[in-house]
């Protein structure tokens, strides 16, 4: 067992009866996917992401805006899930319940081997249109990522802009995902909060929630996290290393 992990907090993860994993861009930083912040470079890099990720930018540039999400959507095929990524489809495998809720666009935690994961802020795999929301299914991008403006798709239905299947600022997360995360919060008996600042609403409720309903929180991060429940842990280290332990010490 690693040193800096109390028995306390393992058995409270590996003898949960309901586990919520809630995770943030820091479980995929080990995989080499750029966080929101990081990810405006190059061509992007004047921008502040609440200007590049809303309708408003959508509709004023559509290729700027569909072009940075095209090219996040190419580094994404480049990247493979990583330990962080297993050891929790591990705890969905072994445990009797575990909901899984994620903050991340990325589909890593599926290529893990992780089910039912409720992505709160969408995905970068299921662009839709933007006048009539029907789902658009797009080819995987050929070749090399490239940082340029892209014209969107045409909708084959209506004939609007195709945009990313993301959450924008100022937009609604998704009602019956968000529902399940709320009611798993408030019904699980130990709550595991994966590589999140914490900083974005309404998601950044989960843990608190969890701790209010006498839940047991254990927060990995490489910064520390403050505390403010008697059954609430900070484990500072990166998912990669913390994240297997928890899981049991275990790889496959
Ligand atoms: P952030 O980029 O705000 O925070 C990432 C967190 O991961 C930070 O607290 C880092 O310290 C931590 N971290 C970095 N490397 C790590 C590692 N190897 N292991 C564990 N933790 C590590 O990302 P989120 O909290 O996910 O929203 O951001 C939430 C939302 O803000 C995103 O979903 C996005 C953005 O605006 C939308 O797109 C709607």
């Amino acid at each position: 067992m690693h040193p800096d992990i109390p028995q306390s907090v393992m058995d409270a993860v590996q003898q949960a009866r309901h586990l919520v994993i809630f995770t943030g861009a820091g479980v995929s930083a080990e995989s080499g996917v750029q966080t929101f912040r990081d990810a405006l470079t190059g061509l992007w890099a004047e921008f502040d992401p609440a200007q590049l990720a809303t309708a408003d930018a959508f509709m004023r540039d559509p290729a700027q805006v569909w072009g940075w999400y095209e090219w996040r959507r190419a580094l994404l095929l480049r990247v493979q899930p990583n330990v962080a990524h297993r050891a929790i489809a591990r705890l969905q495998r072994v445990l009797p319940k575990v909901t899984l809720i994620t903050q991340n666009v990325d589909d890593l935690h599926e290529r893990a081997g992780s089910s039912a994961v409720l992505h709160l802020h969408g995905s970068l795999l299921a662009p839709r249109c933007f006048d009539c929301a029907r789902p658009h299914p797009l080819a995987p991008p050929a070749g090399e990522p490239v940082q340029q403006a892209v014209q969107p798709p045409r909708c084959s239905s209506c004939g609007g802009h195709v945009r990313p299947g993301v959450v924008w600022f100022g937009e609604e997360l998704p009602e019956r995902a968000l529902a399940a995360a709320f009611a798993a919060a408030q019904s699980c008996d130990c709550l595991l909060s994966i590589g999140t600042s914490g900083l974005v609403h309404p998601a950044a409720l989960i843990p608190t929630m969890a701790s209010r309903a006498g839940a047991t929180v254990i927060h990995v991060n490489p910064d520390p996290v403050p505390v403010r429940h008697a059954a609430e842990y900070s484990l500072q280290g990166p998912a990669g290393l913390i994240v297997p332990l928890l899981a049991g010490g275990w790889l496959d």
